[in-house]
């Protein structure tokens, strides 16, 4: 576990758990008293994450953010957070972002619907807020569970949120982006793209982006 996490977590008052050999699959934040999504299926994820109240933000929310695609999608979208249009829909990347989003993956020969698309927080952050680290770690069992259960044979972190949290870095974006990297103890491969809200208003950045996205394709055809 990264010094970074390990001072949230000791910020916010809960125990962290270190494996004492160099093994690190299981040094997850754990709440004191609350049921763990870890061995859920499908229905009892999406119903905690529906009835969730681990942190403050599911009493702004009109409804969770769930995540929505292919269970068993090769490619795996990560982005930051529901905004105001996931929030009334209840699905990730729906508002204008998601259909540059959805223009990206169509450039790589994707569907929307042939990958899976969730975010580090299920409940929007009030005016669009960066999450906080407490409301990250809290949300990311969930987000953990989802991964498993996908398997996915590629993950692409859209944004610096979506990408220093899921790397445990405080690298720039600029810098974590163009290379292969990998998720966690699971090892599996991630790559991290611009968010498509900031190439929206930064239509510049999108050759790099292009390259990111070349790449995650290339991780998932040739694991075909
Ligand atoms: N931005 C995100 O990071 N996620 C969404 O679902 C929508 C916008």
């Amino acid at each position: 576990m990264s010094v970074v996490r390990q001072r949230y977590l000791a910020e916010m008052g809960i125990p962290v758990w270190l494996l004492r050999a160099n093994d690190e699959a299981t040094t997850r934040p754990v709440e004191a008293g609350a049921e763990q999504p870890g061995g859920f299926d499908w229905d009892q994820l999406s119903a905690a994450v529906r009835e969730c109240t681990r942190c403050g933000l599911h009493r702004g929310r009109t409804q969770t953010v769930f995540g929505v695609g292919r269970r068993d999608a090769d490619l795996m979208i990560i982005g930051e957070a529901p905004g105001a249009e996931e929030d009334r829909q209840g699905e990730p990347f729906v508002g204008r972002a998601g259909k540059l989003l959805n223009a990206m993956l169509r450039a790589i020969g994707f569907a929307r619907e042939e990958v899976y698309i969730a975010n580090i927080l299920k409940c929007r952050p009030p005016n669009n807020r960066d999450p906080q680290p407490s409301e990250a770690a809290t949300c990311t069992p969930y987000l953990d569970r989802q991964i498993e259960l996908i398997e996915p044979k590629a993950i692409l972190a859209l944004g610096r949120i979506a990408a220093q949290w899921l790397l445990q870095s405080d690298v720039a974006i600029g810098r974590l982006r163009g290379q292969v990297r990998q998720y966690g103890a699971s090892g599996i491969p991630l790559v991290v793209t611009y968010h498509p809200a900031y190439l929206l208003r930064s239509p510049q950045a999108k050759a790099k982006s292009w390259q990111d996205l070349c790449l995650v394709k290339d991780i998932v055809s040739k694991s075909q």
